[in-house]
């Protein structure tokens, strides 16, 4: 018999190699080669040929006799909108992966979802193996989650774990996070996606066997990289993704990924001296600050189905030296780049010579092709030094030729202008209503809607 031979299999693309280097050949990623035992070829041939002797028939059953695993057996989190984001609260039985950057909030909002869990008479665990007792203990009294129901370990066996969830009878365990476990087995050290993906089985194992609700917490790194929670998304249930700034202004919870319930839907936070709260009114709260200058421009924007009106900022200058900057916070920057070219192009705005700063006020990140107008009014209003109406609202999306595209949900955007006050909305055509201004092209809106000095 041969002597085991070993591979370096890359985590990432899965090409494998001789030697061991730092950074892939095949798809440039770099530490992500892992040896592996690779089973000689009498090993692979015999282990082939008893497969289909040695297992089983499956023994299927007609889906209509089968009972839904649904139905009155999730825990509300005491965050209504947080509750319809999980598609009606944390299903028992079920894994959830809350990925966010470190500081964001994590262990504040699953600390305080403990308490509410544990005060409808629920059994909960909480496992830090980041955080002494003495410091989650504060935090809890901090957030008012202390409680005979609510219990804590500290630990970062992945062994230990799944043996607590399976044997320990509780109705929901945290496990905060799954970058500092590691199972006894395995010798890569924690984080690594090994690991983390070793760890994340078992405890999905030992969750489903006892019918424990589990929740993991996974950091990620500012540009969402770290293996860890990547590889892990693909085998929780249920994915929440928590944004937003770690210094005030608003963060949001999404779904990214939901076996029981829809991925549209946002739930949106502020951080108090008492831990999470949900904000009620965000528009409201969002445009109390504002400042009628040039260069903002109010857009009703669409957030999961919920309707929001958010402010953005443009600030435009002279370049001094080489290249003109262009920056955008909580907007993509390939689009804003893309939305300049068509300004300079179907307009008389010239911006190769100018420095062009967007930000959307408050934190918020927008992912809806209906801030395209609103962006390019923008910069037009502070290009130009000319305000727009403050009571008019914006959105639509901008095509290359210039002209403005309809957009999803416009009653929706429609009504929350007119509830906060507005007048009138900038807006596609194609949208028939009296309290909408139809524009056909970036041009035309700008000509005609631009005029306040
Ligand atoms: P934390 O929940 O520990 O973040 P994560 O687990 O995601 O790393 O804490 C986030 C920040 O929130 C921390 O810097 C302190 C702050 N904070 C408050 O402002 N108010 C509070 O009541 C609590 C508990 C934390
Ligand atoms: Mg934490």
């Amino acid at each position: 018999m041969g002597k085991a031979k070993s591979r370096f299999v890359c985590q990432n693309c899965g090409s494998s190699f001789a030697k061991w280097a730092g950074r892939c050949e095949n798809c440039g990623e770099w530490n992500t080669l892992l040896e592996q035992v690779v089973p000689t070829e009498a090993e692979a041939k015999s282990a082939l040929a008893k497969g289909a002797v040695s297992g089983k028939k499956l023994k299927a059953v007609s889906i209509n006799t089968i009972e839904p695993s649904d139905a009155g057996s999730r825990l509300c989190t005491g965050f209504p909108d947080l509750d319809v984001v999980l598609g009606g609260g944390i299903l028992l039985g079920s894994v959830g992966l809350l990925a966010g950057q470190p500081g964001i909030g994590k262990s504040t909002l699953l600390m305080q979802i403990c308490a509410q869990v544990s005060a409808a008479g629920h059994k909960v665990l909480y496992i830090s193996g980041e955080e002494s007792a003495g410091q989650v203990k504060m935090r809890a009294v901090r957030l008012g989650a202390a409680s005979d129901l609510l219990h804590f370990a500290s630990s970062a066996s992945g062994n230990d774990i799944a043996k607590t969830i399976e044997e320990g009878g509780y109705d929901l365990v945290i496990v905060d996070s799954i970058q500092t476990l590691s199972l006894a087995e395995i010798s890569s050290a924690p984080g690594t996606v090994s690991q983390v993906s070793n760890c994340g089985n078992l405890i999905i194992r030992a969750a489903k066997a006892s019918g424990t609700a589990v929740v993991i917490v996974g950091h990620v790194t500012k540009e969402g990289t770290l293996a860890g929670p990547k590889v892990l998304e693909h085998l929780v249930d249920v994915v929440l993704n928590f944004e937003g700034d770690r210094y005030g202004g608003f963060k949001t919870v999404r779904a990214v990924k939901n076996r029981f319930g829809s991925t549209t839907e946002v739930a949106i936070f502020e951080m108090a001296d008492k831990g999470l709260h949900e904000v009620k009114n965000p528009s409201e709260a969002l445009l109390s600050e504002r400042q009628n200058t040039d260069g903002s421009i109010i857009m009703a924007t669409i957030e999961g189905t919920r309707p929001l009106l958010v402010e953005i900022q443009a600030l435009v200058n002279p370049t001094n030296f080489g290249y003109p900057k262009r920056t955008a916070s909580g907007f993509d920057l390939n689009r804003l780049n893309l939305l300049i070219a068509v300004l300079e192009k179907r307009t008389k705005l010239r911006l190769q010579d100018k420095d062009i700063f967007i930000n959307v006020v408050g934190g918020m990140r927008l992912n809806d092709s209906a801030a395209d107008l609103a962006i390019c009014m923008a910069i037009a209003s502070a290009a130009a030094g000319r305000k727009l109406n403050e009571k008019i609202v914006v959105f639509g999306e901008v095509g290359l030729g210039g002209e403005i595209r309809s957009v999803i949900a416009p009653e929706r955007r429609i009504a929350e202008a007119k509830k906060l006050g507005f007048d009138h909305a900038i807006a596609p055509a194609t949208i028939k209503d009296k309290f909408v201004l139809p524009v056909k092209d970036l041009r035309s809106a700008l000509v005609k809607y631009m005029n306040n000095k």
